[in-house]
């Protein structure tokens, strides 16, 4: 006989722990490949095998903060590791992946672009001379792509920042022959978008929020078949949909902290399943502000 036959068999094992080893288990960084994300890696591939040419296609990430961005990067780039020659004695990095300085300054650019490819930082050296080092360790290492998150942190710096900040976006698209990826919100994309050179080089690849789709049942359905519960879980229906739209606006990182919620709760209490009056226990914890908020002025429409 099949323990546990609503889990994939892989993951039956975790269902037998004890419940402070699955609450940790539960609550562990993990990655899921949601229909999305699965469409958004298809691209990067796509524009990572593209041979060089003059004008090279650049893609923007887009979407609210929490949808998933910086996680398909980070999944991108474990997919795409760096290798160190011993021929050679380089190390070869495919992809690079760089965080927006806290300004959007140039120099910080490159300084940050430098530390991404785990190279001395900028010290005294004059900004132009800085540009060359990047561009000559990038062909050094074999940079094929560019990654720039958080894009929307450019946003902080006043608009003589901003204008020189898009000029540098415009020098690495069109001077180091890699595709460059933009990943920010919506705002950012706006930002990118006034200036028209930059408007015609960058596709966009927007990260919708949920809604009640197939894409929706498919993440729950995955969910429940992965989480050490012992009972099956009920995320199939259409009112737990309507339920986790409701208390989380559709945003990737709400969906998943409200059923690691409640299968934590599951496990605490010995319900062992997610049905749908999990989702309004009194003493669910609820993560974060905005699922609070929201289930508070539900309670008040409710009493009033
Ligand atoms: N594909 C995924 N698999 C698992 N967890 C995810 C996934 N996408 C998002 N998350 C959860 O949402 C959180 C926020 O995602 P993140 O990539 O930081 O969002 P963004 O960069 O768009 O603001 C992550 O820390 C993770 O907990
Ligand atoms: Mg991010």
């Amino acid at each position: 006989m099949t323990e546990y036959p609503h889990l994939l068999p892989a993951y039956r094992q975790y269902a037998e722990m004890g419940i402070e080893e699955r609450v940790a288990w539960i609550r562990a960084d993990r990655w899921l490949e949601t229909a999305d994300a699965r469409a958004a890696l298809a691209r990067l591939e796509d524009l990572l095998s593209y041979p060089p040419r003059d004008r090279m296609p650049c893609l923007l990430l887009y979407g609210d903060t929490g949808m998933g961005k910086t996680k398909i990067i980070r999944k991108f780039l474990r997919d795409h590791q760096p290798k160190f020659d011993r021929g050679t004695g380089v190390t070869i990095m495919p992809v690079v992946a760089m965080q927006m300085p806290a300004e959007p300054v140039e120099r910080d650019v490159y300084g940050e672009l430098l530390n991404a490819m785990s190279a001395p930082g900028p010290g005294g050296d004059a900004t132009f001379r800085l540009k060359t080092t990047c561009r000559t360790l990038m062909r050094k290492m074999g940079v094929r792509m560019l990654i720039i998150d958080e894009i929307h942190a450019m946003l902080t710096g006043t608009y003589r920042q901003q204008r020189i900040f898009l000029n540098v976006i415009r020098f690495l698209a069109n001077d180091l022959k890699v595709p460059l990826i933009c990943a920010g919100t919506d705002l950012a994309r706006q930002a990118l978008l006034t200036d028209p050179q930059l408007a015609e080089r960058f596709e966009a690849f927007h990260l919708k929020r949920w809604s009640n789709t197939q894409q929706l049942s498919q993440l729950l359905a995955s969910l429940g078949s992965i989480l050490p519960l012992r009972e099956p879980s009920q995320l199939g229906t259409a009112a737990v949909r309507r339920k986790v739209l409701d208390m989380t606006d559709g945003v990737t990182v709400r969906v998943f902290r409200l059923i690691e919620t409640v299968a934590v709760d599951a496990v605490r209490t010995g319900a062992e399943a997610i049905k749908l009056d999990s989702f309004d226990g009194d003493n669910l914890v609820l993560p974060l502000v905005a699922m609070a908020r929201r289930s508070e002025r539900r309670l008040q429409r409710q009493a009033s």
